[in-house]
């Protein structure tokens, strides 16, 4: 491959490309024989968040539900209070030091929700921090806003309570986020516990006509026709899917509207139902994979390890699984034509795995292969 300012210019053998006018001068890169993939395209994070939420995690372990601890002012809520009462630097370095863990994985590009703000401040604050550390560190970063992750507690058990934080949403938070320019894209979890099929039509409409692209958190805990809705609204992508039914699936099999499965989610909570993944893709309908990385149901910055679990628990095979987690990803993040393929003309995102076959990505799981990433051209990443 020779690579010129950050994009790629000829992909080849080695005699090809070594016969190439530009590659005299070319600085040599020997990575011996091990497999090199498109970096890749997380395009459902959680990015930024104050803690984890171990202690939760203990409970579900003694079996309480998700929700059943959201109901009791856990889950999502308990995020909440936690990044309201943190400062924008600690925030900040969390998430950088996240960041370079998502390197180490092979990712170069990453997309991040807001939503665990839930005031006019709170999300402007954090959306400003993904454009701060998008400028500030290598891996790019794409804003996504979700004040309709949750109503905040100070909006429940009050006369018309999901109502007024929808009118104070559509009124100064969306406005705000479009005219600062710190959103491409608006999502709205459609789910039993948070908004309903109406309150997010009304959500994502809006946000469309403001120029925001929507995506939506669809059918993890309760089927509720979010699916459908996304594809009417022509959302980038849908995403969880756990209980979609087949006419969803027919919906999806006809539409550009990606499908992002997020299989860690299934796995961290110790669900037995994940996503009919065969089925998508035999319908025809575009899956993507993603970590959903978040402290509630997915914790993790691994997509290989989001592999091995789309192969063994999905069924999907690695190079479908791969496929899903690069151009298809990018494709969900409107960036198909710059990221997700090594193509001349495409930017230079790669990530070298330490392996002897692309199976063995997903087939070593839980393990650090990845031993070079490469971001613009630039190695941002590298193995000791
Ligand atoms: O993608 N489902 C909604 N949002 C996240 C979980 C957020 C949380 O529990 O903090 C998800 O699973
Ligand atoms: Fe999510």
């Amino acid at each position: 491959m020779l690579v010129r300012d950050g994009t790629i210019v000829a992909v080849g053998s080695r005699s090809q490309i070594e016969r190439h006018a530009d590659a005299k001068r070319a600085e040599k890169i020997d990575v011996g024989g091990r497999v090199v993939l498109p970096g890749f395209v997380d395009s459902h994070t959680h990015l930024i968040h104050a803690a984890s939420r171990a202690e939760e995690y203990e409970l579900k372990i003694q079996g309480a539900s998700y929700e059943e601890i959201a109901k009791g002012g856990g889950g999502i809520l308990n995020s909440v209070a936690k990044l309201r009462a943190s400062r924008a630097a600690q925030l900040k370095n969390r998430a950088r030091a996240a960041l370079e863990e998502f390197a180490s994985g092979g990712t170069t590009t990453v997309e991040a929700k807001s939503g665990y703000g839930l005031t006019v401040t709170s999300e402007l604050k954090v959306l400003s921090l993904q454009k701060e550390l998008n400028q500030e560190q290598p891996v790019e970063l794409v804003s996504t806003f979700l004040g309709a992750h949750t109503v905040p507690a100070e909006y429940r058990g009050k006369r018309r309570g999901a109502e007024r934080y929808i009118e104070l949403l559509l009124q100064q938070m969306l406005p705000e986020v479009v005219n600062e320019g710190l959103a491409e894209f608006c999502d709205v979890f459609c789910d039993r516990g948070a908004f309903t099929l109406a309150q997010s039509r009304r959500i994502l409409s809006e946000a469309k006509l403001l120029g925001l692209t929507p995506r939506v958190h669809a059918e993890q805990l309760s089927r509720t026709g979010a699916t459908q809705l996304a594809v009417e609204l022509g959302a980038a992508s849908c995403d969880h899917l756990e209980q979609v039914n087949d006419t969803d699936i027919a919906a999806l099999a006809r539409s550009p509207t990606v499908a992002t499965l997020l299989p860690g989610c299934d796995f961290h909570l110790g669900w037995k139902q994940y996503a009919p993944a065969r089925k998508l893709i035999e319908s025809g309908a575009i899956v993507a994979l993603a970590t959903d990385y978040n402290p509630g149901t997915s914790p993790t910055v691994s997509m290989p390890m989001i592999l091995s679990l789309a192969c063994t628990q999905l069924r999907m095979t690695p190079a479908e699984a791969i496929t899903a987690a690069t151009i298809n990803a990018a494709y969900a993040l409107r960036r198909d034509d710059r990221l997700g393929s090594l193509e001349s003309g495409k930017q230079a995102d790669l990530a070298v795995f330490e392996v002897e076959d692309y199976r063995e990505i997903p087939y070593y799981f839980g393990m650090q292969r990845c031993s070079m990433t490469v971001k613009r051209g630039a190695i941002i990443y590298m193995k000791d």
